[in-house]
């Protein structure tokens, strides 16, 4: 995972995406607005809906950007109208609901960063009836690539550097999505629309598009390139498409065949492609023409990493408390409302300074469990 430090310059520097916010912002975002900045980063959406005249902000992330995001409102002096939540959008109850929703989890291809699911439980939860969102519509746009520099990615594997009992991941490799920048000279195929979302209205658990796809020329089939267009509000939209001057630049969604193939002028390539609304399943089919090759079914359940745990639950069973939960519950009798952090930490040395191995594990579980299960 990339460091909070360099990832979110990185959103900072796609061109347009900042002006583009601030667009539909000061189109949606109306005065004296609550606004929920779902997986807020550093905190940049949500300080534009402030200065479009939100009376209020809840900031919301779980990974360490969030810490930044409380620091950066300190300096703004902003802490009175910003309130930054360090969780998961899923697990945060609001104080109060809100009157706007607002995101940037379009991932590569739209629905592909789990836009789809943390909506509908945002626009559930927290959302007043008649609130607004941002973004509130995807539309999607595929065609067929043909890129060394794409294909490379799923061949990587593959190559002889990697040792021997390694290349058996080169059978997940083609199961997997990669982002990848494509030119427009990439595209073998005209590109179609696939796919409309409405994150305003509940589309299910899994969506399903069909296309089909008309090569340009003779060239090797490589995979699917796709991108989203996704409108912000006001009448305001943010693409990555390669085709477009006005793309914000963020790398399309490869999704690779099995095997390359070679089409020809006119051809007529059949495409399906079903996705969760997690974002995390996605299963892509490639039908070209039967002179051509097979048809080729991909999907990243196939790279799916399991343990051999993930594999062998059960949940028609009764569970049981393993090792680390009998642990946790230790520690979590010790929460009485009155002990502090600290205090909770030196009862457990004293008692059970073992308890994971050495006093150093010992500690950093018990400052773990009582990070992720206490509040101050
Ligand atoms: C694409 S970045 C966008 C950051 C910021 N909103 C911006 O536009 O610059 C997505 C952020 O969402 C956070 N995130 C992803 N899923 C989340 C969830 N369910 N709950 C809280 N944060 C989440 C990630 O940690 C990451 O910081």
């Amino acid at each position: 995972m990339a460091h909070p430090i360099s990832e979110h310059v990185g959103y900072l520097a796609l061109p347009g995406r900042y002006e583009l916010f601030e667009k539909s912002i000061s189109a949606v975002v109306r005065p004296g607005d609550v606004v929920a900045d779902l997986g807020c980063g550093v905190g940049v959406l949500g300080i534009q809906c402030l200065e479009a005249g939100a009376s209020e902000v809840y900031g919301i992330d779980s990974s360490e950007a969030i810490h930044l995001a409380r620091e950066t409102m300190v300096r703004a002096g902003l802490t009175d109208r910003y309130h930054c939540i360090s969780a998961s959008t899923y697990s945060t109850d609001l104080p109060e609901k809100v009157d706007v929703l607002i995101c940037d989890h379009v991932g590569h291809f739209g629905f592909d960063y789990g836009i789809v699911d943390m909506m509908r439980d945002a626009r559930t939860r927290m959302l007043k009836p008649g609130g607004r969102i941002i973004p509130d519509r995807l539309s999607l746009r595929i065609a067929g690539v043909t890129s060394e520099a794409a294909r490379s990615k799923a061949l990587a594997w593959r190559q002889e550097i990697i040792p021997e009992p390694f290349r058996w991941l080169d059978e997940f490799a083609a199961n997997t999505k990669y982002g990848h920048e494509f030119t427009p000279e990439d595209l073998c195929t005209q590109d179609v629309a696939i796919g409309e979302i409405d994150l305003l209205c509940d589309e299910g658990d899994l969506f399903s598009f069909k296309a089909t796809l008309r090569a340009k020329g003779d060239a090797t089939l490589d995979g699917l390139g796709g991108w989203f267009d996704a409108h912000l509000g006001g009448g305001v939209w943010m693409t990555n498409s390669p085709l477009e001057a006005r793309s914000i630049g963020r790398p399309q969604a490869f999704l690779p065949l099995k095997n390359a193939v070679e089409v020809k002028e006119g051809d007529e390539i059949g495409v399906k492609v079903r996705a969760g609304a997690d974002g995390k399943l996605i299963a892509w089919s490639v039908e070209p023409p039967r002179q051509r090759g097979p048809a080729q079914s991909m999907s990243t359940w196939a790279s799916m990493v399991l343990s051999e745990g993930d594999l062998t639950k059960r949940s028609d069973r009764p569970a049981h408390l393993s090792n680390d939960g009998e642990n946790a519950r230790y520690v979590l009798a010790l929460v009485d409302g009155e002990r502090t952090p600290a205090e909770i930490e030196q009862i457990v040395l004293q008692e059970r300074p073992d308890l994971r191995g050495t006093r150093r594990a010992t500690r950093e579980y018990v400052q773990s469990v009582l990070a992720r299960s206490t509040s101050a």
